[in-house]
């Protein structure tokens, strides 16, 4: 076979694992965390490539073997789209209706009126705190947009530091937020009621997870209300108990995720 044939056999390879990577990802065996796959049965050299071109992430141990789980990065996934879209295959998947993205600074305003609808006055964001914090870290401010009306569905936010610890001054105070801190803070969760319960604040937090593991972040942390701990757990987080936030005079869990060890 000639050098070219060679290649398009291989780039055909490459291209086909990845999309049946996406079709066949998992939930890891604790029933949590972001699309995991398991390679087992695929082609070695395949993954290897698209772990080289950062479409999948296969961590290795210390002596250098691979796992044999990988996570989808976010550019493999957009890609496994493209590649099954190609193939004429109907992808009836959250991506399809809603795009997720950084905040773009215009839209401040509709994040704070819907942060205003999903939480009472003493816990909700203000306007201005929003608007600094959105300002200083437009990177950890993921919003979920309807693609067909443009309003946007939801989002999640929330700044870096190098603490493990959550205070509550992380909520008012956006220049704590270091670009390179280790960890990531999260000050809030938001879907609108009528785009509720269609996995919305999953995918939210699972693309959330994924793009922060791949920055090399240690942890995510947050705090949430009793009620909100086995929605949290079944996302892959730890519950760690009461939390030393009283913020809105209100007692809160701690709960937090590892992405990298
Ligand atoms: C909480 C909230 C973000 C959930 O959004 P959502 O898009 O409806 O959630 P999803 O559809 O992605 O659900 C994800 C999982 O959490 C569970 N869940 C969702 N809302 C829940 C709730 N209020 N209580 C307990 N579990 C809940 C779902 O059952 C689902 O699990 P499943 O797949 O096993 O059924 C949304 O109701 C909201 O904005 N509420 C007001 C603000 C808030 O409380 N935010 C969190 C604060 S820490």
């Amino acid at each position: 076979m000639s050098e070219m044939s060679d290649y398009k056999r291989q780039n055909a390879i490459d291209r086909l694992t990845l999309a049946l990577l996406y079709l066949t990802r998992f939930p890891d065996s604790e029933g949590q965390r972001f699309d995991e796959i398991s390679w087992k049965n695929y082609d070695f050299d395949a993954i290897n490539r698209l772990d080289d071109a950062d479409l999948i992430l296969n961590p290795k141990n210390k002596k250098g073997y691979a796992y044999k789980y990988a996570y989808m990065t976010e550019k493999g996934r957009a890609m496994a789209r493209e590649i099954l879209q190609d193939l004429g295959m109907p992808l009836d998947d959250l991506y399809e209706k809603y795009e997720f993205r950084q905040i773009h600074l215009e839209e401040i305003e509709e994040a704070a009126n819907i942060e205003s609808i999903c939480f009472p006055p003493n816990e909700a964001c203000s306007r201005e705190h929003m608007m600094e914090r959105a300002a200083a870290a437009p990177d950890l401010f993921l919003v979920a947009i309807d693609k067909k009306s443009g309003k946007m569905a939801g989002f999640l936010n929330g700044i870096a530091v190098s603490e493990y610890e959550f205070r509550d001054e992380f909520f008012t105070d956006a220049s704590l937020h270091d670009p390179k801190g280790r960890n990531v803070m999260l000050l809030g969760l938001d879907v609108l009621p009528e785009y509720r319960k269609m996995g919305l604040a999953r995918e939210l937090v699972y693309n959330y997870c994924r793009k922060e593991q791949e920055r090399g972040r240690k942890m995510l942390v947050l705090t949430c209300h009793e009620n909100k701990v086995k929605m949290y757990t079944k996302l892959g987080f730890r519950d760690l108990g009461q939390s030393r936030s009283s913020w809105g005079g209100e007692k809160w869990h701690e709960m937090d995720i590892t992405l990298n060890y």
